[in-house]
């Protein structure tokens, strides 16, 4: 018999559990070039995805593979600096099973941050985006095979996938920073090719505002186990063909961490927010 997904979680979390003292309300993803955020909380402990069990290490240059566990703005908070991807060849379950552990862990919310392509020809490098909706384009879902019920509902309402009042939270705290934030729908792709002009063409005619490889499995796993997501994308360059430049992951990386203080202040606000929620 196959071990269940649920088993595999718990394992995860108890891990976790023998080596920090507090339980986190409030979980964070942070995308390419954005895992500073990780090294700024307070009372930082560490938990190499290595020293876990089921979960791999990202070979991504720009995603570390730990967790941050410690305390943000008086919020204790779960963060994971660095993921895994499909296009690295992880399972669909690899790939969020850092976010079904800390949702195990009891966190409310989960705050997922991403690097992604924009497909505005309006919009600049380095523009911020608040992820209102999603278009699953990879093709996969973790939640095929068996449904297991301690885990959620086999067909869960993705209605409100991106929490209506984690949004207003984040418009709240980006007008209090006086920092500019786009809106939009993110369409992730399995990559790890940047896309073609054709296929941005099409991106645009779906009616998506942003390109990238991650977020919406995770989105997926979360509302299927009951725990609400906001999302946050750096639009680290304009998508293939919009302004006839070529794409290269240095430069996804450059623009994230120049607009590191940014975000650091918006999630900072998101944190708190989402704890008062
Ligand atoms: N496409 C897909 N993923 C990305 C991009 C892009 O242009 N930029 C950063 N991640």
């Amino acid at each position: 018999m196959s071990i269940s997904v649920s088993a595999l979680v718990d394992d995860t979390a108890q891990a976790i559990q023998k080596k920090i003292s507090f339980a986190p309300r409030i979980g964070v993803v942070l995308g390419s070039g954005l895992g500073a955020f990780g090294d700024s909380i307070e009372n930082l402990q560490k938990v190499s995805y290595a020293e876990l069990p089921h979960l791999p290490a990202s070979k991504v240059v720009g995603h570390a593979g730990n967790f941050c566990f410690g305390m943000v703005g008086g919020v204790p908070v779960a963060c994971m600096q660095g993921r895994v991807h499909l296009y690295e060849g992880h399972s669909v379950a690899s790939v969020v099973h850092g976010v079904r552990t800390m949702a195990r862990l009891g966190v409310s919310a989960v705050l997922i941050t991403n690097a992604a392509g924009g497909l505005e020809p309006s919009w600049s490098a380095g523009d911020l985006m608040l992820v209102v909706d999603h278009l699953n384009l990879t093709h996969v879902s973790p939640l095929t095979g068996l449904n297991e019920e301690a885990m959620g509902p086999r067909f869960p309402d993705m209605t409100h996938a991106y929490d209506p009042g984690l949004q207003s939270a984040l418009r709240d705290v980006a007008a209090k920073e006086k920092i500019e934030i786009r809106e939009g729908i993110y369409a992730a792709l399995l990559g790890p090719s940047y896309e073609t002009p054709a296929e941005v063409r099409m991106l645009r005619g779906l009616g998506a505002h942003a390109v990238g490889m991650s977020t919406v499995l995770e989105t997926i796993a979360l509302r299927h186990m009951g725990v609400k997501v906001g999302a946050l994308s750096c639009i680290t360059n304009l998508a293939a063909g919009i302004s006839g430049e070529k794409l290269d992951h240095a430069e996804v990386e450059a623009t994230a961490r120049r607009k590191r203080d940014d975000l650091l202040k918006l999630l900072r606000g998101w944190i708190v927010a989402a704890d008062a929620a």
